[in-house]
């Protein structure tokens, strides 16, 4: 897998398989993300994008193929062990811990970090890129809008300073501006030098602000090229577009 943009290899995978106890929902996808590219996956609900993510993290059973993080095989890795190395994931769903505060729940983002100093400037990193979390850091989560939680889980990923991040439909029921502020912020924290893969349902904004993308479905891969490639693909668009794309 010789990465495109010959950049390095940051995450790989090659032919990985998983599931869900007997049943198995991935056959053999692989895919590649290289140093400082945002990719986006995409596909139609229940193609296993979120399993993919599940997978990398070692938080299902996985069941042949590999997967590499900085040249490192994952497989049998714990998933604590996983994001000490440097890969972070903010799973579906701006999973936060409502009845903590802001601070706390960015703290237990760095709970595998020792170095108070540390913590303060990953914690001050957060609040430079997600100034409203800066505002609030004593109001509970739970009490936070929907768009303000999200930005807590990402800047919780972003806690333990990875190398890389994972994240899974971040904009998923944001009003528009929202959404914009969600990509805005994806496209910074890639500018800042994180190595970014992204599932969203929103998929023609992913393509727009991804160097490439892959399309999944029905656990395999279907396509795959440069945001651009994927965004111009008829069939891609057809199917996965909802048919008319913006010029961007
Ligand atoms: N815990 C689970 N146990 C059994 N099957 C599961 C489990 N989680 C997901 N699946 C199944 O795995 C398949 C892929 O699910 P996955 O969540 O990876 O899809 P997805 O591409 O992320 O879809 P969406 O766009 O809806 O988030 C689906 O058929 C789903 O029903
Ligand atoms: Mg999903």
């Amino acid at each position: 897998m010789p990465p495109a943009s010959g950049r390095a290899p940051v995450l790989a995978l090659h032919e990985v398989s998983a599931g869900y106890g007997a049943i198995q929902i991935l056959h053999g996808v692989s895919l590649h993300v290289d140093e400082g590219e945002i990719v986006s996956v995409i596909g139609p609900n229940g193609a296993g994008k979120s399993t993919t993510f599940k997978v990398i993290m070692s938080l299902i059973a996985h069941l042949g193929g590999d997967v590499r993080f900085l040249g490192r095989s994952l497989v049998g890795q714990r998933p604590d062990r996983i994001l000490g190395l440097g890969l972070a994931y903010v799973p579906q769903g701006r999973v936060v811990f409502a009845q903590m505060t802001v601070r706390e729940n960015l703290e237990m983002g760095a709970y595998l970090e020792r170095d108070k100093a540390k913590i303060g400037q990953a914690m001050d990193y957060v609040f430079t890129l997600f100034p409203r979390l800066g505002e609030r850091p004593g109001q509970t989560a739970g009490s936070m809008s929907g768009g303000e939680q999200q930005m807590l889980a990402m800047g919780r990923g972003l806690m333990m300073r990875p190398k890389m991040i994972m994240l899974d439909e971040p904009s998923l029921g944001l009003s528009p501006r929202l959404v914009d502020e969600v990509f805005d912020k994806t496209v910074a924290m890639a500018r800042g030098g994180l190595t970014v893969m992204l599932v969203e349902q929103n998929a023609a904004r992913a393509l727009e602000i991804s160097d490439r993308g892959y399309v999944l479905e029905l656990g395999r891969n279907r396509y795959e090229g440069t945001g651009r490639e994927l965004l111009d693909n008829p069939d891609v668009r057809t199917m996965y577009l909802g048919g008319g794309v913006r010029a961007s």
